[in-house]
């Protein structure tokens, strides 16, 4: 199989995705800011869009990925993966195929996710222990979707414990996957530090590119994580969206070509805030909550978010917030 060389000619910078965090609307906000500080990502992934029994009707892909209408692009131009979670490998092919007529650019493969009610319809990270059902996902997905049209696959490094990995990784070099990601933990590891670089090694004997994604916070531990797992393409999670000038922080640290201001000082990341606040949701209160969780881990990244958090934490009201906000500015 072809590697779509043409996506890795440079270390690729890539926002992951987070089913309730990166969401269209955090999305648009995140690319915009990594844009605008001269580093935009080079793509992102939707969150996993579950199949189960049928081809889904297009509005659950245009509501899972509304960036179909204009391309598959956020505003800033980063493209959009759609990610597909599920076991059935017919089913799987056939929705990727139904995706890539809408428009999807990618498509990838869900291999890691932890939750109980996925894993117990045989979806997400528990496919990890049955190797053979992941080759026979994404082979069947590769055959289906049309040969320019990059397939990949997103890993853990094992269901409760590293000992398949050999055999995950035969499973992946006989599929056709154009590359793969790993979250460098296993299922049972959850999200909890360390996340383990050093056996992404492992998988760099695979003939395609290898991402490497789990604990990376700050522009050293990008680095040490290169270093570790012995590639240079890199997902960035939930560090992304605590501070989310990271991706511009890791490109200056490691001299690419970056303006000298790669920092998002808290007074910018307001007026991006207030987007956020600005933008579309179900209802009010679910755009106020969704700000909170977001406002939450910017306090670990910014400590003017803490102060901010403690004003408005028991708030409900979004013009009170966005009033608050604006004021943060003169502090
Ligand atoms: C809230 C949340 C939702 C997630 N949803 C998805 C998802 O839909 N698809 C997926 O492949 N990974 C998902 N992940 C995993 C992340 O893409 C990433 O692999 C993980 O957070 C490790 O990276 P980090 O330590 O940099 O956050 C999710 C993680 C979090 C925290």
């Amino acid at each position: 199989m072809e590697i779509k060389q043409q996506f890795f000619k440079q270390p690729v910078r890539l926002l992951a995705p987070m089913e309730g965090l990166t969401d269209p609307l955090m999305r648009q906000i995140l690319t915009q800011i990594a844009s605008d500080l001269g580093r935009p990502y080079d793509w992102s992934v939707s969150e996993f869009i579950r199949v189960t029994q049928t081809v889904l009707p297009v509005h659950v892909f245009y509501k899972y990925v509304p960036e179909l209408h204009h391309d598959a692009k956020t505003a800033s131009g980063t493209p959009i993966h759609i990610q597909l979670l599920g076991s059935e490998a017919q089913l799987m092919a056939e929705n990727a195929a139904y995706a890539c007529e809408l428009g999807a650019p990618a498509i990838d493969i869900n291999f890691g996710c932890p939750a109980k009610t996925v894993n117990n319809h045989r979806g997400g990270s528990v496919l990890l222990d049955e190797p053979e059902v992941m080759y026979e996902i994404i082979s069947a997905v590769r055959r289906a979707v049309p040969t320019h049209i990059p397939v990949s696959a997103k890993i853990r490094l094992g269901y409760t414990d590293t000992s398949r990995m050999d055999d995950i990784r035969g499973a992946i070099s006989d599929s056709g996957a154009d590359w793969l990601t790993i979250h460098a933990r296993t299922k049972t590891q959850g999200y909890k530090p360390p996340a383990y670089w050093d056996k992404i090694k492992a998988f760099n004997k695979l003939s395609i590119p290898v991402i490497a994604n789990g604990e990376i916070w700050n522009a050293e531990q990008s680095k040490h994580c290169m270093v570790q797992s012995g590639t240079t393409h890199l997902m960035l999670g939930r560090g992304a969206v605590t501070r989310p000038d990271l991706i511009a922080q890791i490109d200056h640290n490691n001299q690419q070509n970056l303006g000298s201001n790669a920092t998002l000082l808290w007074q910018d990341l307001i007026t991006h805030q207030i987007k956020f606040l600005e933008g579309q949701a179900k209802n009010d209160v679910v755009l106020v909550g969704r700000y909170k969780q977001w406002l939450g881990m910017l306090t670990k990244g910014y400590s003017e978010a803490q102060i901010l958090w403690e004003n408005v934490k028991r708030e409900k009201n979004k013009a009170t917030i966005i009033a608050a906000l604006q004021s943060s500015t003169q502090s």
